[in-house]
C-alpha cells in the first residue's frame, strides 16, 4: 500500500465510523475536507439503502454542499433551524484536550458556525493530525476581509506571529474564500494559550475568524495503522 493510499484508507475508515453514529430524524452539520468527504458519501449510502431515514444536512462550504447534493442528502441552512444534532468535521491538528486547528481548506469560518452550533461535534482525522501541542506543524489560518489585509498582518506581527497570504493553485494571486475574503497563514513560535489567542485574533478589526477551535469537540475519531491493520480509536 502506498502512503497516499494508506492515508486515504485511514480517512475513509474514520469518515464511515462517524457517519455510522448518525441516527434517523436528525439535523447533521457537514464539514469540509478530504476526510469529511467519506462521511458524507457514507451518509448518502445509508440513506439510499434505507438504513438511515429523514436526516437533513447543513453544509459548511460549496464543497460539502455540492457533494451532499450528489449523494442525495437533503439540505437546509443555519437560519432555517433552531439546533443541529451532530456535526462531523475534519481537522488539521488535534491536541490531547481535543482542541483543533482547522482551515487547511479555508472553510473554517463556516465550519466554526456549524460545529459550534451542534449539540455534539465529532472530529475525524488520520493519526498524522494528532499533536502534543497545537501549531507544531500547521500554520494558523486567519480569514480576513481584503481591505483589512495590511493592518491585520501588522497586528498579527505585534502578537508575535509571522503571517503569509495564502496563494491559490491554478489561479494567480491569493485564494478567495467562499465568503469572498483572503486567508493569512500565521506561524507562531509557541502557541501556549490557544483559548486566549483564539479570542485575541478574532477581536482584531477585519478578521472574520481564525482556525483555532478551542473547547468545541466532543469526540475525536482517529484512524491509525497498528500491526499492519487499520484501526479506529476514539478520545
Ligand atoms: C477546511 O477548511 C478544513 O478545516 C478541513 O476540515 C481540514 O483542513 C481537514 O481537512 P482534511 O480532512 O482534508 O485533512
Amino acid at each position: 500500500m502506498t502512503n497516499t493510499n494508506l492515508v486515504a484508507d485511514l480517512k475513509k475508515a474514520v469518515g464511515k465510523a462517524a457517519a455510522e453514529r448518525i441516527k434517523s430524524n436528525t439535523i447533521v452539520g457537514l464539514g469540509t475536507g478530504s476526510t469529511t468527504v467519506f462521511a458524507i458519501q457514507h451518509l448518502g449510502e445509508r440513506l439510499k439503502s434505507g438504513n438511515l431515514k429523514n436526516i437533513v444536512g447543513i453544509p459548511t462550504s460549496f464543497q460539502s454542499e455540492n457533494l451532499a447534493r450528489e449523494c442525495g442528502i437533503p439540505l437546509t441552512t443555519l437560519n432555517a433551524v433552531d439546533h443541529i444534532d451532530v456535526a462531523i468535521d475534519g481537522a488539521d491538528e488535534v491536541d490531547p484536550q481535543k482542541n483543533l486547528i482547522k482551515g487547511g481548506g479555508a472553510a473554517h469560518t463556516q465550519e466554526k458556525l456549524v460545529d459550534s452550533f451542534a449539540e455534539y461535534f465529532i472530529v475525524v482525522v488520520d493519526s498524522s493530525k494528532v499533536v502534543e501541542k497545537l501549531g507544531s506543524s500547521f500554520l494558523l489560518p486567519v480569514e480576513v476581509i481584503p481591505k483589512a489585509m495590511k493592518p491585520v498582518m501588522l497586528h498579527l506581527q505585534k502578537l508575535g506571529g509571522k503571517p503569509e497570504i495564502r496563494n491559490a493553485v491554478k489561479k494567480d494571486g491569493p485564494i478567495i474564500t467562499d465568503q469572498g475574503n483572503l486567508v493569512l497563514d500565521v506561524k507562531f513560535d509557541s502557541l501556549d494559550n490557544p483559548e486566549e489567542l483564539e479570542k485575541t485574533i478574532n477581536n482584531i478589526p477585519g478578521v472574520l475568524n481564525n482556525g483555532l477551535f478551542v473547547g468545541l469537540a466532543d469526540l475525536v475519531i482517529v484512524g491509525e495503522l497498528k500491526d499492519g491493520q487499520i484501526v479506529v480509536r476514539e478520545f
